[in-house]
Formats: C-alpha cells, structure tokens, sequence
C-alpha cells in the first residue's frame, strides 16, 4: 500500500464487504459470528471460544459465515461477548460448551438462543446492543469501532475510515486549518471541565 489510490481502493471495496457490521437491514447471505479478544473476556476463555466457533464452522462446512475477533465491547461484566451480525444479537457470559448450541440454531436454524441473551438492569432479556440501558446513555467516539472491526486487519481499519483525517490534512488542509480545528474541538476545555467536575463532585 504505497499511494492514496490504493488506500481508496481498499476503503471502498473492503467497506461493502463489511457493511453487515453496522447496518442490520444488511440483505445478503453472510453473517459475521464476532468474539471479543478483549482483555476481560480473555480471562474468562473467549480464545477458545473462537477456536471452537471456527472448527465448528469447518466442521459443518458452513460457507457464508465467518468468525471475527474484536477489541472490547465496554461490557466486560458481562463477558464472554458474541455478537451475531447483521442481526445484532447480543450474547453473553458465552462459555464455549454453549458454541455448538449457538451454531445449531441461530446459525444453521435462526432460531434466538434466548438463555444466553444479555440481561438488561431490570432482569430484563435484550436481544441487541443498543437496546441495553448501559450503552443508551453512550456516544462512543474515538472507540466507535471497538467491537465492530478485527483489530489485527488493517484492511478492516481502513474500511471505517482509518487514516481519513491524516488523508484529509496531508491532502486538502495547510498547518493554519489544522491548528485551528483543534482548538475548535476545545479537547483541552472537556478535560479541563471533566477535572473541575471531579473536583465539585468530590472524586480525586
Ligand atoms: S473485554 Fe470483552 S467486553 Fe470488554
């Protein structure tokens, strides 16, 4: 990867191929099984539960669904994460006795395996991510990808719009607009009112 073409190049070809991670109305064949490969779910065995997902899908000779790792999904308590896409299902505390169960129904039979749905504060079942009371009050920003791409592809990286704004200033921007629009971010002024919050609310 030598020229900004060819960055282009993988954004958009690699973008279409990935678009079943952020758009549940996605209409194709595929579906992305991701396990998150974050440091809490790690602890509790998720490597073996991609392993197993993998010789499972191997095993069966499923063709349309491939096997993810991602960062984490800011859940950890909840973890072992998968999360089926397009559909979004959100499961949790997955053990990797539970893979097979997962790859019968929801995989080859789209049946719900409701038992290891993510509950909600009030006990409730949920069957998606956004549904979830702890991720409604959230607009993640700089880890707004966390959970959606393999972390290990740059290809996957490039496709969310890795390296645009390095594109964009190097490109289209001389050092006067670069500095002012960091100043209009005013980053400094939200960690200074974050610190002084802190401060009133009586938290070192
Ligand atoms: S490590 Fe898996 S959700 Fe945080």
């Amino acid at each position: 990867m030598k020229t900004l073409e060819e960055i282009a190049k993988i954004r958009s070809k690699k973008r279409q191929e990935l678009d079943l991670r952020v758009n549940k109305g996605f209409n194709g064949r595929e579906k992305h099984i991701l396990v998150c490969q974050g440091t809490g779910c790690t602890s509790s065995k998720s490597p073996e539960i991609l392993e197993t997902f993998k010789t499972l899908v191997k095993e069966n000779n499923i063709e349309n669904v491939r096997v993810i790792k991602t960062g984490c999904f800011g859940l950890c308590a909840k973890g072992p994460i998968v999360i089926i896409r397009p559909e979004d299902t959100f499961y949790a505390m997955v053990k990797p006795e539970d893979c097979k169960e997962i790859i019968e129904k929801h995989i080859l039979n789209g049946e719900i395996v409701t038992r290891l749905l993510c509950k909600d504060i009030d006990g409730s079942k949920v069957n998606n991510l956004d549904e979830l009371t702890f991720y409604k009050k959230q607009k993640r920003i700089a880890l707004k990808n966390c959970g959606v791409i393999n972390p290990e592809d740059i290809d996957e990286y490039i496709a969310f719009d890795g390296y645009l704004a390095l594109e964009k200033v190097l490109t289209s921007m001389n050092q006067e607009e670069v500095i002012d629009i960091i100043k209009a971010s005013r980053t400094s002024w939200t960690w200074r009112s974050r610190f002084s919050n802190r401060k009133k609310m009586g938290v070192n």
